[in-house]
């Protein structure tokens, strides 16, 4: 097929939310999943913990709604919430019906063993051992890459969507999303993919951060995407900090499951004192934004390079059962859990806000809708809930299937679009550039726009952030994309919303913490940025 590659609706992202809406759309549509990477190469593989729904008796969907909410700092939109808990047990059903092997419980006739993790008032955390994720990704690409209807197009990088501004007319023509450019890692040509409808499943922008949990690929690019085509992006200041990275000279990313904590492991300082009472009643089980700021105040406080996470008191065969995959892992590293406290820091672990989107997953451009990290649903607000994220995921990848179908018959064929242009640029010859650039802004990020903020570091942040755009910019239009100059693009954009969102917020609520405006509104707002507007 040559250029432009038609389908039916167009996918960008291929973990849970890309791939569970492919699956959603395949019995009446033709639809083409776009990864930048291998299909399995997002945060979805990388999910340790599980999948929060109410599964216990006594447990109720107004009490996961309630443990959302104030974990949410009360900025969630509770009709949202209601409706992801509500559809979150069919949900883990679906994935069960597809072969995920979810742990089972210990009593006789239990379908689910529940783990329990931060802020949840109930055991509610369906799981695959401590690695979930790859669990819920393997069924999942399976399935699609079984689906004749589904085509999976791997080590294809999308770098814009295309809209109106692309049509290759004279006339006028309506606000609407036709398709995508994506760059093909083989061919290296940028080519285009169009269809009635694009759905953005593109992940987070954790990477903007210098310390992360995530794999490479989350900048952020769905959310500076539908940035640039005229799509309002909403609480971008909420940047989730796990308090549990691993702390080690060689692995940088790896995640220290919350259900460790929720199971019994304790936070110590390295004298061996445990010090969360001294911020929270709920101690290590409180909601993640407080353990992470407690860590860091203690880090700051004693001049730590970490904490420690002892799980030792548990016993080697409990934690041997539960947490294999951790185990097996860190003892490849030389820490042996069953014996030794592991240690700790706080890392960049997921985006809350992102394109905002309705309960169909619509976003402002008639034709495109977000799913999953990218998007910002009103489910999360101010700090998302552990384990809600693969949820969200799962409903509005169903939602927004749905929503396709039924306007189906609305949504315009494609037009004609013209090809990407590459007459004015040529290959780059100071790659440096990019990876100067990447490092500087990933580092500046961390430091004055962190889990602690002011607004002194908030003003360096946006000087810096301007003076970085315009140096992309100009990059960007000389030279012939590369995957790293994309993802680049991106970072600097969603950098910018997020410290403009951040210089916004005059209070402190969930993840966004100032020193300057450490009180809580009375009244919580999202904080919604337009592109149409200048501010
Ligand atoms: P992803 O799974 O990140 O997929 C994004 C996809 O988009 C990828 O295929 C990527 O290649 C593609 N993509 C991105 N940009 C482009 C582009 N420009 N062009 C083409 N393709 C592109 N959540 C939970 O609910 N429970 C957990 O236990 C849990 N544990 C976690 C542990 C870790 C270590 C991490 C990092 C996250 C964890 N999370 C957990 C969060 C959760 O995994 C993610 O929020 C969720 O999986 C995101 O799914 P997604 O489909 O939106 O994006
Ligand atoms: C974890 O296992 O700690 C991650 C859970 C999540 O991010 O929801």
């Amino acid at each position: 097929m040559s250029d432009p590659h038609d389908y039916d609706v167009v996918v960008v992202g291929s973990g849970a939310a890309g791939l569970t809406t492919a699956l959603g759309l395949a019995a009446r549509f033709r639809v083409v999943v776009l990864a930048k990477g291998g299909v399995s190469e997002g945060s979805t593989a990388w999910a340790q913990g599980g999948i929060a729904a109410v599964l216990e008796p006594g447990d109720t969907i107004e009490s996961h709604v309630e443990d959302t909410m104030i974990a949410g700092g009360g900025l969630n939109d509770r009709a949202t919430v209601t409706y992801v808990a509500e559809h979150a047990a069919s949900a883990i059903d679906r994935l069960a019906d597809l072969g995920v092997p979810f742990n089972v419980g210990e009593q006789v006739g239990e379908r689910f063993h529940l783990t329990r993790e931060g802020g949840h008032s109930h055991r509610r955390i369906a799981h695959v051992d401590d690695a979930t994720g790859w669990a819920v990704q393997d069924a999942l690409a399976k399935a699609a890459a079984a689906h004749p209807n589904i085509t999976l197009a791997t080590g294809h990088a999308v770098v814009d969507l295309i809209t109106e501004r692309h049509v290759d007319t004279a006339r006028f023509v309506a606000r609407a999303c036709h398709g995508v450019y994506a760059f093909d890692t083989a061919t290296r040509r940028v080519e285009r993919y169009t269809g009635r409808a694009v759905v953005l499943a593109t992940g987070g922008a954790s990477r903007v951060y210098q310390f992360s949990t995530n794999p490479d690929g989350s900048t952020g690019d769905g959310i500076a995407m539908a940035w640039r085509a005229g799509c309002r992006v909403s609480n971008m200041e909420f940047n989730q900090f796990h308090p549990t990275c691993l702390y080690h000279p060689r692995v940088k990313n790896f995640l220290i499951t919350e259900a460790m904590r929720g199971e019994g492991g304790r936070l110590l300082l390295p004298d061996g004192t445990r010090f969360m009472a001294s911020y929270d009643e709920r101690m290590e089980l409180a909601p993640r934004d407080v353990v992470a700021r407690a860590i860091d105040a203690e880090i700051k406080r004693l001049g730590l390079s970490h904490v420690r996470l002892d799980m030792t008191h548990l016993g080697a065969d409990f934690i041997i059962h539960h947490f294999p995959m951790i185990h097996a892992r860190l003892v490849e590293l030389g820490i042996d859990c069953t014996t030794q406290s592991i240690p700790v820091v706080p890392a960049a672990h997921y985006t809350c806000g992102g394109v905002l989107v309705d309960i169909a997953g619509r976003t402002d451009l008639p034709g495109l809708y977000a799913v999953g990290e990218v998007s910002q649903s009103g489910l999360h607000g101010a700090n998302r809930l552990a384990s809600n994220s693969i949820l969200e995921c799962l409903v509005f990848g169903v939602a927004v299937a749905d929503d396709i179908a039924a306007a189906w018959d609305m949504l315009p064929a494609p037009p004609r679009t013209r090809a990407w242009d590459e007459s004015r640029v040529t290959d780059s010859d100071e790659e440096v550039v990019v990876s100067h650039n990447w490092a500087e802004l990933r580092r500046f990020m961390w430091d004055y726009v962190g889990i602690v903020r002011s607004t002194k570091r908030l003003e360096r942040a946006a000087h810096r952030v301007k003076t970085l755009r315009k140096e992309v910019h100009d990059y960007y239009s000389d030279f012939r994309v590369t995957p790293d100059l994309i993802e680049l693009r991106n970072l600097v954009q969603v950098a910018d919303l997020i410290v403009r969102s951040a210089r916004r917020r005059h209070e402190s609520r969930g993840l966004h913490y100032s020193l300057d405006y450490p009180a809580t509104d009375a009244i919580p707002r999202d904080t919604i940025l337009d592109p149409w507007t200048r501010d």
